[in-house]
């Protein structure tokens, strides 16, 4: 096993459960998130180690080629996510409530989290946002969900924001961000996302909890990262944030694969004898 392959006792664990990140966070094993939308990556991803697939609203942006994450349905969220679980045998499975199926009322937000789990076969949720949302994950986790939060930059609120800066620069939005981590503890979320905010202050935040923070742009003191799988692997490279390293440019690998196709096809070398019937 090489020298960044997690320790034995995390890569060997059949199913990572909420269980499992809470004790990771505890023996200080960083938690490795990255978004999944579809049958076919998770299983590769799953296959490779990832212990968090996040179904993202981000499909928005990477599947489906909107500008914002706004547009996605709970329809949509569903689809993807019967397709993520299909693929997995290891990986927790956690799925993103869309903007518009849980913002209304608790009620809303628990019946759009029983569809997820139910038709989907999901593990968990995540929705957006602090003090807002407080009353549906405390009705959530009391119907047996387990719920992700996620603050800092919350990609739903873009129209608000104006911009997709670092948030929680001032003292003022920091000490918001501190409590309202504290308020989705207490409401009983098994972890928070934290995205695009100072390292400093995830640090602080990521002590002063006792659930584990998963940083997306939160710097190296977060109790694991998450990254979007396509900027992971090169497949879109518009979208260029320092927060992002890319471990293959597979746009640049699929473009010359393709390529070689099409030119296979236009001077008639493929098939060949031994791909013909
Ligand atoms: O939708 C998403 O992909 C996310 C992650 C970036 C955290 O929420």
């Amino acid at each position: 096993m090489g020298a960044d392959s997690p320790p034995p006792d995390v890569a060997d664990v059949p199913r990572v459960t909420t269980k499992t990140v809470q004790e990771m966070k505890e023996e200080g094993v960083p938690i490795a998130a990255l978004t999944a939308y579809d049958y076919t990556s998770a299983r590769l991803l799953d296959r490779a180690g990832a212990d968090v697939l996040l179904v993202g609203d981000s499909a928005a942006n990477v599947m489906a080629g909107h500008e914002t994450t706004l547009p996605m349905t709970l329809d949509q969220m569903i689809y993807h996510a019967q397709c993520v679980v299909r693929g997995i045998d290891r990986s927790l499975v956690v799925v993103d409530l869309p903007f518009g199926a849980y913002q209304g009322d608790p009620t809303e937000a628990l019946d759009s989290a029983i569809r997820v789990m139910k038709e989907a076969g999901a593990h968990a949720v995540k929705l957006e946002g602090g003090a807002p949302v407080v009353e549906a994950v405390e009705r959530m986790v009391t119907a047996g969900i387990p719920v992700m939060g996620h603050l800092g930059l919350t990609p739903q609120s873009i129209y608000d924001y104006g911009t997709y800066q670092v948030r929680a620069r001032d003292e003022e939005e920091a000490d918001e961000l501190r409590a309202d981590a504290k308020r989705l503890e207490e409401a009983g979320c098994f972890a928070v996302v934290l995205e695009k905010i100072p390292a400093e202050l995830a640090a602080e935040v990521t002590a002063s909890l006792s659930i584990p923070t998963i940083g997306i742009g939160a710097g190296d003191q977060t109790d694991g990262q998450v990254l979007v799988s396509h900027d992971a692997l090169g497949l879109s490279t518009d979208f260029e944030p320092r927060f992002v390293r890319r471990y293959a440019r597979l746009d640049e690998t699929i473009i010359d694969a393709i390529g070689a196709y099409v030119s296979d096809v236009r001077d008639r070398s493929f098939p060949d004898e031994d791909e013909s019937y």
